[in-house]
């Protein structure tokens, strides 16, 4: 339960009366003042688009500090939990709060194994799909459909165990997402094994097939893990903003999640990494000038961003992109394709704009999803299941936000406006409107 500690309060001092208003300190020093009396005392409300300075939620999962540079899942360094954890591992933390012991590992694992098959009626949905379907448009009805399959987690009477519910969804939309890319790429289904473990499992459902005999290559493998260590949990992000949102009305953990997954599918979030390539595909069929590219982004024309650049909270380099970056680099040495063009233009891009000024006075870096796009096309997987490997990361930090907000007393989400539109005006009937 979050540990909220008293920081005394601030007056507020308004024309006709001063109001006092309560301080919270988290537990990494972060202060907050408290406005839940503001409109009750004073008729007014605050005004922050974008929620940029909003807290709308004390969490003890995951402490982000932008200036620093600091990542920590439940108190461990992100730099900690990339260099020596399991996935798995990881997942069990932020549910949890505590890293699995080896038995708690094993029994995990084993449940994930025996939730990893889909339903067969389900399985038939995907031939409703047309072909060329994009696989987050998939994903989040496939995992919408799944409290149709599973409503055991709705009734209050006799819940399920909690490992039970977590491993369900854990493993059944890695399930979904390596058949939504067989689906369309107009491949038979590969079903997930016992005998690999969940990563490896996930590259034998997307690459093996009836002619194939494909054996997960571990270089891979622990990239791919890696990776989506890197993606687990970012605190109070878009789209783990909207899967507590449509949690705080009540529903069930797989309707907010697939709403979690299309807020992730937008560019200026998880859908960038998407983005980045396409970027810099055509920064290359352009002749490659990247100064071009920079300037464009500068230029403020609405339809160009440099993506992968650029974060709401971190004003300094992510620190998930530093490890995304050395992996990459890593992985396209292991696999001799050092050379590919796209990572070449990356790096004069991030090179460039970290010496020009219009970045530097913006706080602009490379995100994580600068280099993960480049490191996903080395190992095959296409530009269209970047987005999917994020939500397969990110889905362990969706259910612990939801659970944490499901187990506290917190308010359905339902901000206020400043109405800017038409003031009462008189009716007028169909046949006298001009
Ligand atoms: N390229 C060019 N200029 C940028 C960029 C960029 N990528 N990002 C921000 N800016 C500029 C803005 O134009 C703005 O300039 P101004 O102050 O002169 O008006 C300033 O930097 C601040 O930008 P905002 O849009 O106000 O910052 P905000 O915090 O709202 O947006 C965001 C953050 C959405 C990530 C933004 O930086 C962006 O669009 N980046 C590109 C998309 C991207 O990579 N998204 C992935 C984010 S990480 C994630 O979701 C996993």
């Amino acid at each position: 339960m979050s540990r909220l500690i008293s920081k005394g309060s601030v007056e507020l001092r308004l024309p006709d009366k001063t109001i006092s208003l309560p301080v919270h300190q988290g537990t990494e020093g972060e202060c907050a003042i408290d406005i839940s009396a503001l409109r009750r005392e004073t008729g007014l409300i605050t005004y922050d688009p974008g929620f940029v300075n909003t807290g709308a939620c004390a969490s003890d999962i995951t402490f982000v500090d932008g200036e620093k540079g600091i990542l920590r899942h439940r108190g461990y360094d992100i730099e900690d939990l990339a260099e020596n954890c399991l996935f798995l591992e990881v997942a069990y933390l932020l549910v949890h709060n505590k890293l699995p012991n080896k038995k708690e590992y094993q029994a995990f694992s084993r449940l994930m194994n025996h939730h990893s098959m889909i339903h067969e009626d389900m399985r038939n949905f995907f031939n409703n799909y047309p072909e060329g379907a994009h696989p987050m448009a998939v994903l989040s009805a496939m995992v919408v459909s799944l409290s149709s399959f599973y409503p055991e987690i709705e009734r209050e009477e006799g819940h399920e165990d909690l490992d039970i519910t977590v491993t369900r969804l854990l493993s059944k939309l890695r399930t979904i997402a390596a058949f939504s890319y067989k689906k369309s790429i107009g491949e038979p289904f590969v079903y997930p094994s016992h005998k690999y473990t969940y990563c490896e499992n996930f590259l034998n459902m997307m690459f093996a097939s009836p002619v194939n005999d494909y054996h997960p290559d571990p270089v891979a493998v622990r990239a791919l893990n890696l990776y989506l260590v890197l993606h687990a949990d970012h605190e109070q992000n878009c789209s783990t903003s909207v899967v507590r949102f449509v949690g705080s009305a009540g529903s069930n953990l797989y309707a907010s999640i697939a709403a979690g997954i299309c807020a992730l599918w937008g560019p200026l979030h998880g859908g960038a990494n998407e983005a980045v390539i396409r970027m810099l595909e055509s920064i290359r069929v352009n002749g490659g000038n990247v100064d071009r590219a920079i300037e464009r982004a500068k230029s403020r024309d609405p339809r160009f961003r440099l993506m992968g650049f650029g974060h709401r909270v971190y004003k300094t380099y992510d620190p998930r992109a530093r490890i995304a970056k050395r992996a990459c680099m890593q992985l396209l040495e292991k696999f001799g394709v050092g050379n590919d063009p796209l990572l070449e233009i990356a790096l004069q891009l991030e090179e460039k704009a970290l010496k020009d000024e219009y970045f530097v006075s913006r706080n602009l870096y490379p995100n994580v999803d600068f280099y993960t796009g480049i490191a996903y096309r080395a190992m095959g997987i296409p530009e269209n299941m970047f987005t999917v490997l994020f939500a397969l990361g990110r889905l362990p930090g969706w259910i612990a936000h939801w659970l944490e907000q499901h187990s506290s007393e917190q308010k359905i989400g339902r901000p206020r406006q400043i109405y800017t539109g038409e003031t009462r005006r008189p009716f007028v009937p169909m046949d006298e409107r001009p």
